[in-house]
């Protein structure tokens, strides 16, 4: 009997690893052979563990599975699909999955991560032996026609990006892969990494072709350690088999890969901190002109790409830029890898269609609060993304209708807090947030972050609201015009949404110094 147990940080967080042993030692002792598979998260978080047993009618699905209900699940005869209360049927049925589209995660959850035939049986490699059959602007031309935009939050059109680096004079030039997840409430570039390692490894050499590079690295944050050990096997692997190295595929075209752990800073997740980062220094902002396009890694052009981004590439190539521009909403096309998190009953990954709305997300999929209170506030696109309200959650999700609204998409987290939220601590945490994780090049950002936090206190407090709104107000506005980079330029979304959707909770009694 087959049986897949996930090795995704979330599922392990939960107590994945732990059920291992004795789940074999009590197959054991029913005679049953039993064959575990370490594979990826469906994504179907609020049920990790969640246990999924191999049968002649396909995946059963058990969870969240503890070391306690063990016992239970083998005498009602769960490795034959049997019922149980912690039974969720056939896994492709329960509706959170079914109703997905899912194209870049389409593998994860059901493939073990690291077995490389695995990956080619589910059409794993078919991108890159149809970017062999193209020259470079063939690729890019490819990319460019789906529509896809960068994953990471700007949404800058990826083919348009690559054939700046094309274009671009150097030695040497370089594929980096932005992994360096630090939004709030996001975790798909995990997911991917750890659940489907082959398929951004693919991404990035299909880039390296269509930009001549032959070098890349992975950039990924160090609180993901399952992520970097899971890259480096595969890397490995993919290096075994002649997907890596000098001569692919006997094709004479070379890209070798590295990974590279993060120390820990949320601005290195800017490219151009990023690269600082990779050349071993501090994480500071560079200024932008020159983009890392044309004067990126080591001064050479550089194609700087989020996770998700290099790992939609694969499909695109492998199915074509029409089949992926059918999926999404106006000039959003395809899909994106939502994820919901916060107060929120069933939170996990959703890949949808762009143009899917908040409120099919937060209750169709995710089931409402987490509490049983009425949600009030959701912010997306990360701690620099507005807090929106119940009015503007049937908005579509698409880059331009958000912009429309103040909001952005950004890199598709989703946080949701109920009734019970102070939206005025809500708005000095993304000041403080601001303050903290600042690189301190810019004024405006490090100086105003600080005063910015001083200022709300004081309107927390009670102490000249009026007079202390309205200086915080020409604050955010000179850290919106003045900072260098999105930190400092975008902490003031979320502050000023919260006070203008929710005045009631910054308006306080006063009270003495
Ligand atoms: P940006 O708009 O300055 O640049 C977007 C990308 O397009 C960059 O890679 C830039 O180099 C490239 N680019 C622009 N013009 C180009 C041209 N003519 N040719 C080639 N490439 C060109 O945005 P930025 O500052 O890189 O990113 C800001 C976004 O990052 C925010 O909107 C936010 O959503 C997102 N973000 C994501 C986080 C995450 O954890 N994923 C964390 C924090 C912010
Ligand atoms: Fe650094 Fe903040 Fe200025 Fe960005 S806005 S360059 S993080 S000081």
């Amino acid at each position: 009997v087959k049986i897949y147990i996930p090795m995704d940080s979330a599922a392990v967080a939960v107590g994945a690893n732990e059920l291992v042993a004795p789940i074999q030692q009590m197959a054991l002792e029913q005679n049953i052979n039993v064959d575990i598979i370490r594979n990826g998260s469906r994504g179907l978080l609020w049920l990790e563990p969640l246990v999924e047993i191999q049968t002649p009618k396909g995946r059963m699905s058990y969870g969240p599975v503890t070391l306690e209900d063990l016992p239970g699940l083998f005498k009602s005869g769960w490795l034959f699909g049997h019922d149980h209360p912690l039974s969720h049927g056939l896994t492709n049925d329960i509706p959170y999955l079914k109703n997905q589209e899912r194209l870049t995660f389409k593998r994860v959850g059901i493939i073990d991560p690291l077995n490389i035939q695995d990956y080619a049986n589910q059409g794993g490699w078919q991108g890159l032996l149809k970017a062999l059959t193209l020259n470079d602007e063939a690729i890019i031309n490819t990319v460019t026609e789906s529509g896809l935009r960068g994953r990471g939050g700007a949404a800058f059109p990826t083919g348009i990006k690559w054939n700046t680096v094309r274009q671009a004079q150097g030695q040497q030039k370089y594929i980096v892969a932005n992994a360096d997840e630090g939004d709030s409430g996001t975790f798909s570039d995990r997911i991917l990494m750890e659940g489907d390692p082959f398929s951004l490894i693919e991404g990035m050499i299909i880039a390296g072709l269509a930009v001549n590079a032959s070098k890349g690295y992975i950039y990924v944050r160090s609180e993901y350690p399952i992520a970097i050990d899971t890259l480096q096997k595969a890397i490995a692997i993919a290096t075994e088999h002649q997907y890596l190295g000098t001569n692919i595929l006997g094709s004479g075209f070379s890209f070798e890969l590295d990974v590279r752990k993060g120390a820990g800073a949320y601005i290195c997740g800017e490219e151009t901190s990023l690269l600082e980062s990779l050349e071993g220094k501090r994480g500071v902002i560079r200024y932008k002109p020159p983009l890392p396009a044309i004067k990126g890694f080591m001064g050479m052009p550089t194609v700087v790409n989020n996770v998700v981004s290099l790992a939609t590439i694969p499909v695109i190539l492998a199915k074509g830029a029409d089949f992926y521009k059918n999926f999404g909403s106006g000039k959003s096309y395809g899909t994106l890898a939502f994820q919901l998190a916060g107060n929120i009953k069933r939170g996990g990954l959703v890949e949808k269609s762009f143009g899917v709305s908040l409120n099919e997300l937060l209750y169709d999929y995710g089931g409402g609060s987490e509490d049983g209170l009425a949600l009030k506030a959701v912010q997306v696109g990360g701690p620099l993304g507005a807090y929106l309200s119940e009015n503007e959650w049937n908005t579509p999700l698409d880059y331009e209708a958000y912009s429309k609204i103040g909001a952005m998409v950004g890199h598709g987290g989703i946080v949701a807090f109920s009734e019970n939220v102070d939206m005025a601590e809500m708005a000095e945490y993304a000041m403080a947030f601001c303050a903290h994780e600042s690189c301190g090049k810019c004024t405006p950002c490090r100086i105003g972050s600080k005063r910015g936090v001083e200022t709300i206190v004081k309107i927390r407090k009670g102490i000249q609201t009026k007079e202390n709104l309205a200086l915080l107000e020409e604050l955010c506005d000179t850290m919106i015009a003045g900072s260098l980079c999105a930190l400092g330029g975008m902490a003031p979304y979320p502050v000023m949404s919260a006070i203008n959707k929710y005045p009631q909770d910054f308006i306080k009694e006063k009270v003495q110094l």
